[in-house]
């Protein structure tokens, strides 16, 4: 079929080449063509945040962008946070200390969403923490847990801003 295009995503640092018709999401591509699960689908319609993952350093909905739009761009997914030596980022153990799943479901999208709200630092209160991750949905009672992991981590993060400025 002549709509079928070729391309080749850069995923967490490795080059993945597939086959795509135009209108595959990232979210298929990354699930299906480059069998990296971790990110989820839920609502596939952008109001869950369960597929969040970065394209170029910002979350980015995978189930509203289509494949052929990361084409050239940086995407990191959750199998991509941690160090290759299997240390986990600091939001990732946080989310481990402060209890900040049940289901876990949504706990990908949670983590990706937290890592881009500290990044941007929107971290100075729990209403701030609250309001910029409102677009990741959980519906079972982790959400307490999830804040009290973001504002940890973005403790750490400033602890570690400061000795690196020093
Ligand atoms: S699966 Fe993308 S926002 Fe719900
Ligand atoms: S931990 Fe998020 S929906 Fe259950």
């Amino acid at each position: 079929m002549d709509h079928i295009r070729q391309i080749e995503l850069s995923i967490n640092g490795a080059a993945h080449a597939m086959s795509v018709e135009p209108r595959v999401t990232l979210l298929d591509a990354l699930r299906e063509r480059a069998a990296l699960t971790g990110t989820k689908k839920g609502c596939d319609h952008g109001q869950c945040g369960a597929c969040t993952v970065h394209v170029d350093g910002e979350r980015t909905l995978a189930c509203l962008t289509l494949a052929v739009q990361a084409e050239g761009r940086e995407i990191t997914t959750i199998e991509g946070l941690a160090d290759g030596d299997g240390v986990l980022h600091r939001v990732q153990q946080a989310f481990l200390e402060e209890d900040a799943f049940q289901c876990g479901y949504c706990t990908p999208g949670q983590i990706m969403s937290a890592v881009a709200c500290i990044r941007e630092g929107h971290t100075g209160s729990d209403a701030e923490i609250r309001e910029y991750m409102a677009g990741n949905l959980c519906r079972c009672g982790a959400y307490n847990g999830i804040v009290a992991a973001v504002r940890k981590a973005a403790g750490t993060h400033a602890a570690e801003t400061k000795v690196e400025a020093a």
